[in-house]
Parts: structure tokens; sequence; C-alpha cells
């Protein structure tokens, strides 16, 4: 079965089903007619489903996934397996977003070869649509459009650079290294790019940069002035466990909400409260000993035996 195939049982039909798939090539259109592009990540099905469902443009299978859902310290030690592994969930949920598979460190920085076919195995085997990379990597680019395979690129503070850069700083603060990150910029989309995340950078070199550049820039800690905005789930419904950087806007509480309802169940079960009466399987009322008798259920009456496959005696 073709990954773009749903299966007909996968998922029951939403509301913005009927809205077209977004592409690479609509996410121009979009910057073209100054519509603002929405973007987040997802490593999994139910939050891909969530977050495709709301209507979001573009779906990043970020390489964050080490940190907000592996528990690594930095992004460094995902591997592709595992990103592919996490891309096949997301694809799995997704009908209207453009899915984009963050390649991991170390899978694209030895030769170009070695990068072209780590990024086709995101395509072939996870049904990734766009692949991004971080780094002004223009030769990369190059050889990943020429085999078909869109590319977003990734400028700024790129976390793969942590060791490099010293720490997760802002960039482009001079007006040297902000010329040089404009030339970069251009350098990819030139390469053949279709987009560009900027992170962490002033707001006043992402604004010059939106302007200069024929693609959609898709903004993190790069101010409001970019094409799209692209945020870590995890960081909008507060399910880091760490204080949030002054980009990060949280829109929820789940930490909470989720805290609260697994005391809640503890609890539940500590007092006996959970499952009820209500929430068990039962015999047929003919099977079941009469209550204060002292005798024993009837296994074997007829039509005793519960359907444990189907669990179709939910009411039973
Ligand atoms: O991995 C990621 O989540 C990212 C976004 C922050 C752009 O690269």
């Amino acid at each position: 079965m073709s990954l773009t195939n749903f299966p007909s049982d996968a998922r029951l039909a939403q509301p913005g089903d009927s809205l077209p798939k977004v592409t690479m090539p609509a996410l121009s259109e979009m910057k073209r007619q100054g519509k603002p592009i929405s973007a987040l990540t997802a490593y999994d099905y139910a939050t891909a489903r969530l977050v495709d469902e709301a209507g979001v443009d573009l779906i990043l299978v970020g390489d964050s996934l080490a940190q907000v859902v592996l528990g690594h310290e930095n992004t460094l030690a995902v591997t592709v397996d595992e990103m592919i592994h996490h891309t096949r969930a997301v694809r799995r949920a997704v009908r209207r977003a453009l899915v984009v598979a963050d390649m991991p460190f170390g899978s694209y920085h030895g030769t170009v070869a070695e990068g072209l076919a780590n990024a086709i195995r995101f395509v072939k085997e996870a049904g990734a649509e766009a692949v991004k990379i971080e780094g002004p990597r223009v030769e990369l680019v190059r050889a990943l459009t020429d085999a078909e395979i869109p590319v977003v690129g990734h400028l700024g503070l790129t976390p793969q650079s942590v060791h490099r850069m010293g720490g997760y700083r802002v960039q482009a603060r001079t007006s040297e290294t902000a010329r040089q990150l404009q030339a970069d910029a251009l350098a990819l989309a030139e390469a053949g790019a279709g987009a560009l995340v900027l992170e962490g950078v002033p707001r006043e070199a992402a604004a010059e940069i939106t302007a200069a550049l024929p693609i959609p820039t898709i903004g993190i800690g790069a101010g409001p002035d970019c094409d799209g905005q692209i945020l870590v789930f995890h960081d909008l419904v507060n399910l880091t466990f760490a204080p949030a950087a002054k980009f990060v806007r949280r829109y929820a509480d789940a930490s909470a909400l989720f805290r609260s309802a697994i005391e809640h169940y503890r609890e539940d079960v500590e007092h006996r409260a959970f499952p009820s009466d209500a929430e068990s399987y039962h015999l047929p009322k003919a099977a079941r000993p009469v209550p204060g008798t002292g005798a024993k259920p009837d296994f074997d009456a007829a039509g005793a035996i519960v359907n444990r496959d189907t669990f179709e005696d939910r009411a039973g």
C-alpha cells in the first residue's frame, strides 16, 4: 500500500478534509498573496491529527523530538531511523498540511551523495513531502532539488550547530553577520529551496530577508515580519518541563491538565473508585449468581461467553 493512501477506516472524515492539500508551491503562492503561513511541529499520530485538523499549513517532524519526546539534552543524538519512525506516524495522520521531515545531525554533513540517499529514505520510507536541512548547504539543496525533493532551509540559530555556536545564541546581530545571513538565504533560494526557516535572529534582520527573498520565510524567534511562524508543539502547550524562551507563547497548559487527570486516576484506583460496575463487563443476567446466595456464576449457561475479540459486550 502506498504511504500516501489512507485506509478507509484510518480516521473519520473531518470538516477540513475538503480543503486543498498544501504543497510547496502553495506556500509560495501564500507569500505572493500576503497570507501568513502557520506551521507547527508534531511527532506522533495523535498530535499530528490535532494539528492538521486545526488547519495548520505545515507540519514539521522536527529533530526537536530528540529533546521534547526522547528526553535528550540537545538534538544531536536522534537518528535517521528514529526520525523516519516518527515521520511515518505523522504522515498517517495528515491529510491537508505539508509534511516536512527534519534531517537529523550527521545525516547530511558528509558527502552530498550521503545527504541525498538519506533524504530519499524520508520520502520513500516515511512519506515526507519535503525535508529540512540546517545551514547554508547550497550544493546539497541543489542536488535534492534536482532529485525532485522539495527542501526547506534553516538559517540563523541552527540547533545542530550548538557546539560550534557555544550555546543557543541569537545570530546575525552585527551588520556583517546579518549581511552574511541574507547572502546565505538568497543562495539557498537560488539553489531551489522552497521555504526558509529563520530561527533566533533579530526582527529587523528577518524582515529584510523576508522582503528580499522570493520564497517564504517561516520564523521562530525571528519576529512577526516573516511570511509564516512555527513553534514546537510542546512549547505551545507547556509540555517541556522548562521555562519558555522569550519567543514562545503558551496557548495551553497541558502539563497541568494531564497531571491533574493522572493524579485523579491514581487516587480513584487507590480508593477502589475506578473502575465502577458500569465500567465492567458482565455475564448475561441468567449466568450471574443471585446476590447474597453464595452461588457461583454459571459460566456454561447459554450465551454466557463474552466476545473478547471485539468487545461487543460493552453495554452488558
Ligand atoms: O526541530 C525543530 O523543531 C525545528 C523548529 C524549531 C524549526 O527545527
